[in-house]
Protein backbone atom coordinates (compact mmCIF):
# COMPACT_ATOMS: atom_id res chain seq x y z
CA UNK A 1 0.00 0.00 0.00
CA UNK A 2 3.08 2.16 -0.40
CA UNK A 3 2.10 5.55 -1.67
CA UNK A 4 -1.34 5.20 -1.17
CA UNK A 5 -3.59 7.78 1.24
CA UNK A 6 -6.41 6.34 3.21
CA UNK A 7 -8.70 8.27 4.70
CA UNK A 8 -10.15 6.25 8.29
CA UNK A 9 -13.73 7.91 8.96
CA UNK A 10 -14.25 6.84 12.80
CA UNK A 11 -17.78 6.94 13.94
CA UNK A 12 -18.81 6.40 17.58
CA UNK A 13 -19.22 2.84 18.37
CA UNK A 14 -17.81 0.66 20.53
CA UNK A 15 -15.33 -0.85 17.84
CA UNK A 16 -14.00 2.89 17.66
CA UNK A 17 -11.12 0.96 19.33
CA UNK A 18 -10.41 -1.69 16.58
CA UNK A 19 -10.48 1.18 14.33
CA UNK A 20 -6.72 1.94 16.14
CA UNK A 21 -5.65 -1.54 15.44
CA UNK A 22 -6.79 -0.99 12.07
CA UNK A 23 -5.18 2.31 11.29
CA UNK A 24 -1.48 0.72 12.63
CA UNK A 25 -1.60 -1.71 10.68
CA UNK A 26 -2.54 0.40 7.53
CA UNK A 27 0.54 2.03 8.53
CA UNK A 28 2.67 -0.63 8.52
CA UNK A 29 1.79 -1.84 5.17
CA UNK A 30 2.81 1.92 3.99
CA UNK A 31 -0.13 3.75 3.70
CA UNK A 32 -0.24 7.76 4.02
CA UNK A 33 -2.78 7.41 6.82
CA UNK A 34 -5.16 10.26 7.70
CA UNK A 35 -8.44 10.15 11.02
CA UNK A 36 -11.52 11.71 10.63
CA UNK A 37 -13.55 11.30 14.12
CA UNK A 38 -17.04 12.52 14.98
CA UNK A 39 -17.81 13.84 18.37
CA UNK A 40 -19.01 10.53 19.38
CA UNK A 41 -16.37 8.49 18.40
CA UNK A 42 -14.08 10.65 20.77
CA UNK A 43 -16.15 9.13 23.45
CA UNK A 44 -15.13 5.75 23.00
CA UNK A 45 -11.16 6.61 21.72
CA UNK A 46 -9.00 9.67 21.99
CA UNK A 47 -7.82 11.22 19.21
CA UNK A 48 -4.21 11.13 20.42
CA UNK A 49 -4.94 7.40 20.39
CA UNK A 50 -4.92 7.56 16.76
CA UNK A 51 -2.57 10.58 15.69
CA UNK A 52 -0.03 8.97 17.86
CA UNK A 53 -0.46 5.58 15.71
CA UNK A 54 -0.43 7.78 12.21
CA UNK A 55 1.82 10.69 12.89
CA UNK A 56 -1.12 13.01 11.54
CA UNK A 57 -2.94 15.50 13.34
CA UNK A 58 -6.56 13.66 13.98
CA UNK A 59 -9.03 15.47 12.27
CA UNK A 60 -12.56 16.40 14.63
CA UNK A 61 -13.73 19.40 13.43
CA UNK A 62 -15.04 21.10 10.36
CA UNK A 63 -14.71 24.84 11.41
CA UNK A 64 -10.83 24.37 12.58
CA UNK A 65 -8.31 25.02 9.36
CA UNK A 66 -4.94 24.76 10.54
CA UNK A 67 -3.69 25.91 7.22
CA UNK A 68 -4.84 28.81 5.92
CA UNK A 69 -3.98 27.70 2.61
CA UNK A 70 -6.21 25.42 2.11
CA UNK A 71 -9.99 23.80 3.46
CA UNK A 72 -9.27 20.85 5.15
CA UNK A 73 -12.27 18.64 3.94
CA UNK A 74 -11.35 19.14 0.76
CA UNK A 75 -8.18 18.42 0.67
CA UNK A 76 -8.13 15.24 2.39
CA UNK A 77 -11.16 14.72 0.29
CA UNK A 78 -9.28 15.21 -3.20
CA UNK A 79 -5.69 13.67 -1.66
CA UNK A 80 -7.24 9.99 -1.02
CA UNK A 81 -7.11 6.57 -2.63
CA UNK A 82 -9.67 5.03 -0.82
CA UNK A 83 -12.00 6.35 2.17
CA UNK A 84 -12.50 3.98 4.95
CA UNK A 85 -15.61 4.02 7.64
CA UNK A 86 -15.06 1.86 9.88
CA UNK A 87 -16.86 1.38 12.25
CA UNK A 88 -19.88 3.02 10.32
CA UNK A 89 -22.91 3.54 12.95
CA UNK A 90 -26.07 3.32 12.04
CA UNK A 91 -26.50 7.08 12.10
CA UNK A 92 -23.23 7.66 9.56
CA UNK A 93 -24.73 5.27 7.15
CA UNK A 94 -28.07 7.35 7.29
CA UNK A 95 -26.60 10.44 7.07
CA UNK A 96 -24.36 9.22 4.11
CA UNK A 97 -27.15 7.19 2.54
CA UNK A 98 -29.66 10.70 2.24
CA UNK A 99 -25.93 13.28 1.70
CA UNK A 100 -26.28 15.02 4.98
CA UNK A 101 -23.27 16.77 5.71
CA UNK A 102 -23.30 18.18 9.42
CA UNK A 103 -19.34 17.66 10.83
CA UNK A 104 -16.42 16.92 9.20
CA UNK A 105 -16.66 13.15 8.58
CA UNK A 106 -20.33 13.39 6.55
CA UNK A 107 -18.90 16.52 4.80
CA UNK A 108 -15.39 14.86 3.60
CA UNK A 109 -17.73 11.69 2.52
CA UNK A 110 -20.08 13.90 -0.31
CA UNK A 111 -17.03 15.68 -1.11
CA UNK A 112 -14.15 13.07 -2.03
CA UNK A 113 -14.61 11.28 -5.52
CA UNK A 114 -12.31 8.44 -4.19
CA UNK A 115 -13.80 4.78 -3.34
CA UNK A 116 -15.39 4.31 -0.08
CA UNK A 117 -15.60 1.53 2.13
CA UNK A 118 -17.88 1.31 4.70
CA UNK A 119 -17.72 -1.19 7.54
CA UNK A 120 -20.59 -1.22 9.59
CA UNK A 121 -20.88 -2.15 13.20
CA UNK A 122 -23.63 -2.08 15.43
CA UNK A 123 -26.44 -4.38 17.48
CA UNK A 124 -27.56 -7.35 15.28
CA UNK A 125 -31.20 -5.71 15.75
CA UNK A 126 -30.14 -2.29 14.43
CA UNK A 127 -28.61 -4.03 11.69
CA UNK A 128 -31.24 -6.32 10.40
CA UNK A 129 -33.48 -3.01 10.86
CA UNK A 130 -34.93 -2.76 7.08
CA UNK A 131 -33.80 1.24 7.55
CA UNK A 132 -30.38 0.35 7.68
CA UNK A 133 -30.74 -2.17 5.49
CA UNK A 134 -31.83 -0.05 2.96
CA UNK A 135 -30.05 3.11 3.52
CA UNK A 136 -26.92 0.29 2.80
CA UNK A 137 -28.81 -0.66 -0.23
CA UNK A 138 -28.78 2.87 -1.12
CA UNK A 139 -25.33 3.32 -0.81
CA UNK A 140 -24.49 0.52 -2.57
CA UNK A 141 -26.47 1.27 -6.06
CA UNK A 142 -24.46 4.21 -5.80
CA UNK A 143 -21.08 2.46 -5.89
CA UNK A 144 -20.20 2.67 -2.08
CA UNK A 145 -18.06 -0.34 -1.25
CA UNK A 146 -19.60 -1.95 2.49
CA UNK A 147 -18.04 -4.75 4.12
CA UNK A 148 -19.99 -7.73 5.91
CA UNK A 149 -20.18 -7.37 9.67
CA UNK A 150 -19.58 -10.15 11.13
CA UNK A 151 -21.22 -12.66 13.50
CA UNK A 152 -20.41 -13.21 17.17
CA UNK A 153 -21.26 -11.63 20.75
CA UNK A 154 -21.73 -8.19 20.53
CA UNK A 155 -20.71 -5.59 23.35
CA UNK A 156 -24.27 -5.19 24.01
CA UNK A 157 -24.76 -8.67 25.23
CA UNK A 158 -26.55 -10.29 21.89
CA UNK A 159 -25.07 -12.65 19.60
CA UNK A 160 -25.26 -12.18 15.87
CA UNK A 161 -24.42 -10.14 13.17
CA UNK A 162 -23.34 -7.05 13.59
CA UNK A 163 -19.20 -7.13 14.51
CA UNK A 164 -16.07 -4.83 13.17
CA UNK A 165 -14.34 -7.18 10.95
CA UNK A 166 -10.78 -7.66 12.87
CA UNK A 167 -8.52 -5.05 11.70
CA UNK A 168 -6.93 -7.66 9.22
CA UNK A 169 -9.71 -9.02 7.88
CA UNK A 170 -10.10 -5.14 6.75
CA UNK A 171 -6.76 -5.07 5.54
CA UNK A 172 -7.21 -7.65 3.56
CA UNK A 173 -10.16 -6.32 1.78
CA UNK A 174 -8.49 -2.95 1.17
CA UNK A 175 -5.65 -5.18 -0.44
CA UNK A 176 -7.42 -7.00 -2.49
CA UNK A 177 -9.08 -3.82 -3.36
CA UNK A 178 -5.76 -2.05 -4.51
CA UNK A 179 -4.56 -4.96 -5.88
CA UNK A 180 -7.29 -5.10 -8.44
CA UNK A 181 -6.78 -1.27 -9.00
CA UNK A 182 -3.39 -1.85 -10.88
CA UNK A 183 -4.75 -4.25 -13.13
CA UNK A 184 -4.82 -1.85 -16.37
CA UNK A 185 -1.50 -0.43 -15.01
CA UNK A 186 0.22 1.07 -18.59
CA UNK A 187 -2.74 0.57 -20.96
CA UNK A 188 -3.91 3.45 -23.22
CA UNK A 189 -7.88 3.87 -22.75
CA UNK A 190 -9.72 6.46 -24.69
CA UNK A 191 -13.49 6.42 -23.44
CA UNK A 192 -16.50 8.62 -24.88
CA UNK A 193 -19.08 10.54 -22.50
CA UNK A 194 -22.02 12.39 -22.56
CA UNK A 195 -24.51 13.61 -25.70
CA UNK A 196 -23.39 15.72 -28.50
CA UNK A 197 -25.13 18.95 -29.36
CA UNK A 198 -26.48 19.77 -33.05
CA UNK A 199 -26.14 23.20 -33.80
CA UNK A 200 -28.99 24.77 -35.36
CA UNK A 201 -28.47 28.05 -34.59
CA UNK A 202 -26.90 30.41 -31.87
CA UNK A 203 -29.45 29.28 -29.66
CA UNK A 204 -30.58 25.98 -30.16
CA UNK A 205 -29.27 22.80 -30.92
CA UNK A 206 -30.24 18.49 -31.15
CA UNK A 207 -29.10 16.58 -28.34
CA UNK A 208 -30.25 13.63 -26.37
CA UNK A 209 -30.79 12.95 -22.47
CA UNK A 210 -27.58 11.55 -21.92
CA UNK A 211 -26.14 12.68 -18.41
CA UNK A 212 -22.32 11.29 -19.22
CA UNK A 213 -22.77 9.50 -15.96
CA UNK A 214 -21.63 5.71 -17.50
CA UNK A 215 -18.68 6.99 -19.41
CA UNK A 216 -17.69 8.85 -16.44
CA UNK A 217 -17.92 5.68 -14.44
CA UNK A 218 -15.36 3.99 -16.72
CA UNK A 219 -13.03 6.27 -17.04
CA UNK A 220 -12.68 7.15 -13.26
CA UNK A 221 -12.70 2.93 -12.73
CA UNK A 222 -9.71 2.86 -15.61
CA UNK A 223 -7.97 5.29 -14.19
CA UNK A 224 -7.90 4.20 -10.85
CA UNK A 225 -7.13 0.21 -11.72
CA UNK A 226 -3.93 2.44 -13.29
CA UNK A 227 -4.88 3.08 -16.95
CA UNK A 228 -3.87 6.39 -18.45
CA UNK A 229 -7.23 7.39 -19.35
CA UNK A 230 -8.73 10.46 -22.25
CA UNK A 231 -11.99 11.45 -21.56
CA UNK A 232 -13.92 12.42 -24.89
CA UNK A 233 -16.28 14.36 -23.09
CA UNK A 234 -19.60 15.75 -25.15
CA UNK A 235 -22.09 17.82 -23.25
CA UNK A 236 -22.82 16.46 -19.89
CA UNK A 237 -25.06 17.34 -16.63
CA UNK A 238 -22.30 16.22 -14.13
CA UNK A 239 -18.70 16.86 -13.98
CA UNK A 240 -16.17 14.85 -15.22
CA UNK A 241 -13.37 12.89 -13.38
CA UNK A 242 -10.36 14.75 -11.85
CA UNK A 243 -7.71 11.82 -12.58
CA UNK A 244 -8.02 11.44 -16.19
CA UNK A 245 -6.86 14.32 -19.27
CA UNK A 246 -10.37 15.82 -20.26
CA UNK A 247 -10.82 16.40 -23.80
CA UNK A 248 -14.28 18.70 -25.03
CA UNK A 249 -15.96 17.83 -28.12
CA UNK A 250 -19.74 19.64 -28.60
CA UNK A 251 -20.91 18.07 -31.87
CA UNK A 252 -20.44 14.26 -33.29
CA UNK A 253 -18.00 16.24 -35.56
CA UNK A 254 -16.20 17.77 -33.17
CA UNK A 255 -15.95 14.28 -31.21
CA UNK A 256 -15.28 12.04 -34.57
CA UNK A 257 -12.00 14.50 -35.12
CA UNK A 258 -10.79 14.35 -31.34
CA UNK A 259 -11.40 10.60 -31.16
CA UNK A 260 -9.29 9.62 -34.35
CA UNK A 261 -6.50 12.56 -33.76
CA UNK A 262 -6.04 9.93 -30.48
CA UNK A 263 -6.87 6.58 -31.78
CA UNK A 264 -3.33 5.48 -32.46
CA UNK A 265 -1.64 3.80 -29.44
CA UNK A 266 -4.67 3.54 -27.52
CA UNK A 267 -4.97 0.16 -26.09
CA UNK A 268 -8.76 0.31 -25.38
CA UNK A 269 -11.46 2.32 -26.93
CA UNK A 270 -14.60 2.48 -25.18
CA UNK A 271 -17.52 4.28 -26.57
CA UNK A 272 -20.66 5.25 -24.00
CA UNK A 273 -20.93 8.60 -25.58
CA UNK A 274 -24.74 9.15 -27.09
CA UNK A 275 -23.65 10.68 -30.21
CA UNK A 276 -26.38 12.37 -32.83
CA UNK A 277 -26.64 10.20 -35.87
CA UNK A 278 -27.86 13.37 -37.75
CA UNK A 279 -27.17 16.92 -37.81
CA UNK A 280 -29.04 19.93 -39.53
CA UNK A 281 -27.41 20.49 -42.96
CA UNK A 282 -26.88 24.30 -42.11
CA UNK A 283 -26.50 25.78 -38.92
CA UNK A 284 -27.98 29.47 -39.18
CA UNK A 285 -25.10 32.17 -37.97
CA UNK A 286 -27.97 34.34 -36.75
CA UNK A 287 -31.25 33.23 -34.49
CA UNK A 288 -34.22 32.11 -36.88
CA UNK A 289 -36.79 34.00 -36.66
CA UNK A 290 -40.30 32.64 -36.55
CA UNK A 291 -42.52 33.23 -39.93
CA UNK A 292 -43.88 30.32 -41.46
CA UNK A 293 -46.61 28.18 -40.05
CA UNK A 294 -44.39 25.14 -40.66
CA UNK A 295 -41.07 24.60 -40.80
CA UNK A 296 -38.92 21.83 -41.76
CA UNK A 297 -35.31 20.91 -40.95
CA UNK A 298 -32.98 18.95 -43.53
CA UNK A 299 -30.89 17.01 -41.43
CA UNK A 300 -27.56 15.04 -42.70
CA UNK A 301 -25.97 12.10 -41.44
CA UNK A 302 -23.00 12.20 -38.95
CA UNK A 303 -20.26 9.91 -39.15
CA UNK A 304 -20.03 6.74 -37.35
CA UNK A 305 -17.53 7.30 -35.01
CA UNK A 306 -17.32 3.67 -33.81
CA UNK A 307 -17.93 2.11 -37.05
CA UNK A 308 -14.60 3.82 -38.19
CA UNK A 309 -12.86 3.47 -34.65
CA UNK A 310 -13.60 -0.19 -35.83
CA UNK A 311 -12.61 -0.31 -39.53
CA UNK A 312 -9.30 1.24 -38.42
CA UNK A 313 -8.47 -0.99 -35.46
CA UNK A 314 -5.02 -2.23 -34.58
CA UNK A 315 -3.98 -5.70 -33.78
CA UNK A 316 -4.29 -5.79 -30.23
CA UNK A 317 -6.94 -2.67 -29.35
CA UNK A 318 -9.94 -3.49 -27.84
CA UNK A 319 -12.72 -1.80 -29.33
CA UNK A 320 -16.21 -1.18 -27.02
CA UNK A 321 -19.52 -0.02 -28.17
CA UNK A 322 -22.78 0.76 -26.27
CA UNK A 323 -26.23 0.39 -27.99
CA UNK A 324 -29.26 1.94 -26.20
CA UNK A 325 -32.27 -0.22 -27.10
CA UNK A 326 -35.49 0.24 -26.82
CA UNK A 327 -36.30 -3.21 -28.67
CA UNK A 328 -35.11 -6.39 -29.97
CA UNK A 329 -32.09 -5.42 -27.53
CA UNK A 330 -29.69 -8.71 -28.69
CA UNK A 331 -30.50 -8.58 -31.90
CA UNK A 332 -29.96 -4.93 -32.39
CA UNK A 333 -26.71 -5.10 -30.24
CA UNK A 334 -25.64 -7.87 -32.43
CA UNK A 335 -26.06 -6.41 -35.53
CA UNK A 336 -23.97 -2.95 -34.42
CA UNK A 337 -21.46 -5.46 -33.14
CA UNK A 338 -20.79 -6.97 -36.65
CA UNK A 339 -21.46 -3.69 -38.36
CA UNK A 340 -18.72 -1.88 -35.91
CA UNK A 341 -16.31 -4.41 -36.16
CA UNK A 342 -16.39 -4.10 -32.06
CA UNK A 343 -15.25 -6.81 -29.73
CA UNK A 344 -17.66 -6.16 -26.86
CA UNK A 345 -20.77 -4.47 -27.08
CA UNK A 346 -22.41 -3.36 -23.81
CA UNK A 347 -26.21 -3.24 -24.79
CA UNK A 348 -28.65 -1.18 -22.35
CA UNK A 349 -32.47 -1.09 -22.76
CA UNK A 350 -32.52 2.45 -22.16
CA UNK A 351 -36.87 1.67 -21.74
CA UNK A 352 -36.27 -0.43 -18.51
CA UNK A 353 -36.44 1.65 -15.12
CA UNK A 354 -32.89 1.62 -13.60
CA UNK A 355 -31.41 1.76 -16.77
CA UNK A 356 -30.17 4.28 -19.38
CA UNK A 357 -29.89 7.85 -19.47
CA UNK A 358 -29.41 10.00 -16.60
CA UNK A 359 -30.10 7.58 -13.82
CA UNK A 360 -27.30 6.11 -11.31
CA UNK A 361 -27.93 2.60 -12.19
CA UNK A 362 -27.72 0.26 -15.41
CA UNK A 363 -28.82 -3.14 -16.71
CA UNK A 364 -26.68 -4.16 -19.36
CA UNK A 365 -25.62 -7.43 -20.98
CA UNK A 366 -22.62 -7.86 -22.72
CA UNK A 367 -22.56 -8.90 -26.41
CA UNK A 368 -18.89 -10.46 -27.76
CA UNK A 369 -18.52 -12.43 -30.62
CA UNK A 370 -18.86 -16.56 -30.35
CA UNK A 371 -20.16 -16.09 -26.72
CA UNK A 372 -22.96 -16.55 -24.99
CA UNK A 373 -24.68 -13.73 -24.29
CA UNK A 374 -24.24 -12.17 -20.72
CA UNK A 375 -27.08 -10.48 -18.77
CA UNK A 376 -25.85 -8.57 -15.53
CA UNK A 377 -28.23 -7.33 -12.96
CA UNK A 378 -29.00 -4.06 -12.04
CA UNK A 379 -25.78 -2.81 -10.86
CA UNK A 380 -24.70 1.19 -10.04
CA UNK A 381 -22.74 2.53 -13.02
CA UNK A 382 -19.87 2.30 -11.07
CA UNK A 383 -19.99 -1.35 -10.96
CA UNK A 384 -21.11 -1.72 -14.53
CA UNK A 385 -17.81 0.38 -15.09
CA UNK A 386 -15.75 -2.40 -13.57
CA UNK A 387 -17.81 -5.48 -14.97
CA UNK A 388 -17.18 -3.92 -18.13
CA UNK A 389 -13.26 -3.34 -17.58
CA UNK A 390 -13.18 -6.96 -16.33
CA UNK A 391 -14.32 -8.22 -19.60
CA UNK A 392 -11.71 -6.10 -21.65
CA UNK A 393 -9.08 -7.67 -19.13
CA UNK A 394 -10.84 -10.86 -20.59
CA UNK A 395 -10.74 -10.01 -23.68
CA UNK A 396 -6.92 -9.08 -24.11
CA UNK A 397 -6.33 -12.29 -22.16
CA UNK A 398 -8.00 -14.84 -24.24
CA UNK A 399 -6.11 -13.47 -26.96
CA UNK A 400 -2.84 -14.54 -26.03
O1 LIG B 1 -24.67 9.17 -20.05
P1 LIG B 1 -25.67 8.44 -19.17
O2 LIG B 1 -26.82 9.31 -18.74
O3 LIG B 1 -25.01 7.74 -18.01
O4 LIG B 1 -26.36 7.29 -20.05
C1 LIG B 1 -25.59 6.24 -20.53
C2 LIG B 1 -25.95 5.87 -21.99
C3 LIG B 1 -27.37 5.35 -22.04
C4 LIG B 1 -25.80 7.09 -22.89
C5 LIG B 1 -24.92 4.77 -22.41
O5 LIG B 1 -25.04 3.68 -21.54
C6 LIG B 1 -25.13 4.34 -23.85
O6 LIG B 1 -25.92 3.46 -24.14
N1 LIG B 1 -24.39 4.97 -24.80
C7 LIG B 1 -24.53 4.77 -26.23
C8 LIG B 1 -25.73 5.51 -26.73
C9 LIG B 1 -25.89 5.38 -28.24
O7 LIG B 1 -25.61 6.30 -28.93
O8 LIG B 1 -26.24 4.20 -28.65
P2 LIG B 1 -26.46 3.81 -30.23
O9 LIG B 1 -27.08 2.47 -30.14
O10 LIG B 1 -27.19 4.92 -30.92
O11 LIG B 1 -24.98 3.72 -30.80
C10 LIG B 1 -24.24 2.52 -30.78
C11 LIG B 1 -22.76 2.82 -30.58
O12 LIG B 1 -22.25 3.56 -31.71
C12 LIG B 1 -22.44 3.64 -29.35
O13 LIG B 1 -21.24 3.13 -28.78
C13 LIG B 1 -22.24 5.05 -29.89
O14 LIG B 1 -21.30 5.79 -29.09
C14 LIG B 1 -21.67 4.77 -31.28
N2 LIG B 1 -22.00 5.81 -32.26
C15 LIG B 1 -23.28 6.07 -32.64
C16 LIG B 1 -23.55 6.99 -33.63
C17 LIG B 1 -22.48 7.69 -34.22
N3 LIG B 1 -22.68 8.60 -35.15
N4 LIG B 1 -21.21 7.44 -33.84
C18 LIG B 1 -20.95 6.51 -32.87
O15 LIG B 1 -19.80 6.29 -32.52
Amino acid sequence: MKDKVILVGVSGGIAAYKAAGLCSALVKEGAEVHVIMTESAMKFVTPLTFQSLVKKPVVTDIFTEPDPAEISHIALADKADLMVVAPATANVIAKAACGLADDMLTTTLLATRAPVLFAPAMNVNMYNNPIVQENLSRLRSRGYLTAEPGEGPLACGYTGKGRLPEPEELVEIIREFFARSQDMKGLNVLVTAGGTRERIDPVRYLTNDSSGKMGFALAEAAARRGANVTLVVGNTAVTPPSNVKVVRAESALDMYREVMERLRGQDVVIKAAAVSDYRPSETAGQKIKKTEDRMTLELVRNPDILAEVGARKSPGQVIVGFAAETTEVEANATDKLLRKNADLIVANDVSREGAGFGVDTNIVSFIRQDQPLRQLPQMSKRDVAEAILNEILTIRKDRV
